[in-house]
């Protein structure tokens, strides 16, 4: 039903939510005081049975961004544990119920752990992303091999920005853990773009034919998308130079590329 990842200090539990959108829930629980962070509450009874089963002491909801499939238990849980909402400041225009605001290189405490916050826009304004030690929370700011789309009040110009100037920048050793488990999507797409669709290399056409549906694809860290993640890719020669479509990248602007690129994974 759900994953544990066990450090020293604290526990990560994810899942993936029975949905066709593949949304992962987290739930981050400091392992000395059991207080935990609730992260985009979209199924309620399987974070409830997390937090019984461990009894766990829910201190914060944490909203990546304000799109309804990250934000629908808010309410519940605000309401039965009495803790409150962390979201970004733009997100006054869009919830009725009450927040705290958190930006840039705030420290949220929960327990022991210290949970640094990073503004990610692009996907949507108010988008921001957690990092404790080498995990990164990154919501649908970048996935496994993709990015967020920008069709919700999402901004490319920013997106790509986000991904260029910060992302690109963090240590490779991070591992992402993204809102949704959109791997094989992000593969099948990858091949699209190849004018051979072997290029993708025995590393993805592994997990390709050993994907499973029901399960939760593997963590990556950030290294893996700096290889493979096309959106991370498009000033490589070595990469442009296997595409199918390979004229229609020959603009030397990098964001021009970044949206040409998103438009064809939202035609995919
Ligand atoms: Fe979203």
């Amino acid at each position: 039903m759900y994953e544990t990842i066990v450090e020293d200090s604290f526990t990560i539990f994810r899942f993936l939510v029975k949905n066709s959108d593949r949304n992962i829930n987290y739930v981050l629980s400091c392992n000395t005081t059991k207080e935990c962070v609730i992260i985009d509450p979209l199924d309620k009874d399987v974070i409830e049975e997390i937090i019984k089963q461990y009894s766990l002491k829910p201190k914060y909801i944490f909203n990546t961004h304000a799109h309804p499939d990250h934000i629908k238990y808010n309410d519940f849980f605000i309401s039965k544990y009495k803790c409150p909402l962390l979201a970004h400041i733009d997100c006054q225009e869009l919830f009725e119920f009450e927040f705290e605001n958190v930006f840039e290189n705030d420290v949220i405490k929960v327990g022991n752990l210290n949970l640094k916050v990073l503004h990610t826009p692009g996907h949507c304004h108010e988008h921001i992303s957690l990092i404790l030690d080498r995990y990164f929370f990154c919501g649908d700011l970048i996935f496994n091999l993709g990015v967020g789309n920008v069709n919700f009040r999402g901004d490319v110009s920013m997106l790509f920005r986000t991904i260029t100037h910060k992302i690109k920048n963090l240590p490779d050793e991070l591992l992402l853990l993204p809102g949704h488990d959109y791997l094989k999507n992000n593969i099948t797409f990858l091949q699209s773009l190849y004018k051979d669709s072997s290029e993708i290399g025995s590393e993805l056409d592994g997990l390709l034919s050993s994907y499973d549906s029901n399960q939760l694809s593997p963590l990556f860290d950030i290294g893996f998308e700096k290889k493979n993640n096309p959106f991370l890719r498009i000033d490589e020669f070595s990469f442009l130079d296997f595409l199918e479509k390979k004229d229609l990248f020959k603009d030397e602007k990098m964001e021009f590329r970044f949206k040409l690129l998103r438009q064809l994974r939202d035609e995919h």
